[in-house]
């Protein structure tokens, strides 16, 4: 029996050891790399129940390419899923041709954009949210990407399940993971007047949410030898809003979850990192709204959508394969502010003007 502390099962139902390609000898033992696997899992029990192994052989750890595989043969009894013996053709131009990411809260706003961009990328995408919107959202967003649209609610495990279940089904793999649903604006409350029940939600929705797709996104991860698991932090997390006790609880945890999965998954390739969104832009924002809220910002500016779906592709490509446990900061310098703007002394309008004099020792 293996050691169950680290084994991931890769398994494609009703496959054997000749489906998959022979990657390198050990020891004169060949080893048989589960390139394509479906599904990882942390016991045989639970591939027994999900896919119907009845054995698996000759299974021992390896390290390779920088992170630990479980290699050996595994044979189902129910070929629910084709084994296939072909990664995706790698050639294409763009950064995330042949990838296949899986986006929460992916009906409007960040996520929406997020899942976008990685389409636009060349990644095959999952979109999933609560709000019956995110079909209209998969519908829309072309580029000839595979698209799917899921509705669930991350903070239910068996709705998790589900979406895990569908995209292991579509496309066999999982590479990124963006853990973006949010209770946002709909947080907010005087912590005098919160109760159990709004910090469930919120807490629940935005921390175990996120933990509970990274559960079941990691030995899927793992038993392909990598992938990047990208979290949605927020200012909050470090600096507190005002009436959003839960929603900044829940932020700081998503930062410290962040850096545990980082340690936890470095070995077997995989990379958590988090991004914190400064002030973006909402669908249906009123226009003084927006300006006020750029008014606050050095980069004078609301950022777009499309500003942190940039930040998503970026840490999902391999120019990132060497950051993780890092929390990237995308706010056009709002956090770095020691006093707001508006009890600033040296203002912007005492900036130097751009002069022949400002400008000529640059020269
Ligand atoms: N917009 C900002 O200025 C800003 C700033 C800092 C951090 N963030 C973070 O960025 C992320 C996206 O922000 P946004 O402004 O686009 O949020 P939003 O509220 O516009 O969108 C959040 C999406 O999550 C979905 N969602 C909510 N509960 C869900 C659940 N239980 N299951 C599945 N989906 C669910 C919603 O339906 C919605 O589509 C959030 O994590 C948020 O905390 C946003």
């Amino acid at each position: 029996m293996f050691p169950p502390a680290w084994v991931t099962l890769p398994v494609v139902a009703g496959a054997t050891v000749g489906d998959f390609d022979v990657h390198e000898s050990v020891d004169g033992v060949d080893v048989h790399v589960l390139a394509d696997a479906v599904a990882g899992y942390l016991s045989l029990e639970a591939a027994e129940r999900d896919y119907g192994v009845v054995s698996a052989t000759s299974a021992s750890p390896m390290r390779s390419c920088g992170c630990l595989r479980t290699i050996g043969s595994i044979t189902g009894r129910r070929a629910t899923c084709a084994a296939r013996k072909e990664r995706p053709m790698e050639t294409a131009s763009s950064a995330l041709f042949g990838k296949v990411a899986l986006v929460t809260g992916a009906a409007r706003n960040i996520g929406r954009a997020v899942a976008e961009r990685l389409a636009r990328d060349g990644a095959n995408v999952a979109l999933v949210d609560v709000d019956a919107a995110v079909e209209v959202a998969a519908r829309e967003l072309g580029h000839g990407a595979d698209v799917i649209a899921l509705r669930a609610d991350v903070n239910s495990a068996t709705d998790v399940d589900r979406c895990f279940h569908e995209v292991v089904a579509r496309w066999q793999r999982l590479d990124i993971l963006v853990n973006n649903a949010a209770i946002t604006r709909g947080a907010v409350r005087h912590f005098l007047e919160g109760d159990e029940a709004w910090w469930d939600d919120v807490v629940g929705v935005n921390l175990k949410g996120q933990f509970l797709c990274a559960r079941r996104a990691a030995p899927l991860m793992a038993a392909q030898g990598g992938g990047v698991i990208i979290n949605m932090s927020s200012g909050g997390a470090t600096r507190a809003h005002r009436g959003m006790v839960a929603y900044d609880a829940s932020k700081g945890g998503s930062e410290a979850l962040t850096r545990a999965l980082a340690l936890d998954l470095a070995p077997y390739g995989i990379r958590a990192v988090a991004i914190v969104p400064g002030l973006i832009r909402y669908e249906g924002q009123a226009a003084d709204s927006v300006r006020a809220a750029a008014n606050t910002v050095p980069l004078a500016r609301m950022g777009a959508p499309a500003d942190i779906a940039a930040a998503a592709a970026f840490l999902a490509s391999d120019d990132a394969a060497y950051i993780t446990g890092a929390t990237i900061v995308v706010d056009g310098g709002l956090l770095v502010q020691q006093r707001s703007p508006q009890a600033e002394t040296f203002t912007v309008s005492s900036f130097p003007p751009l002069t022949e004099t400002t400008t000529e020792e640059g020269r």
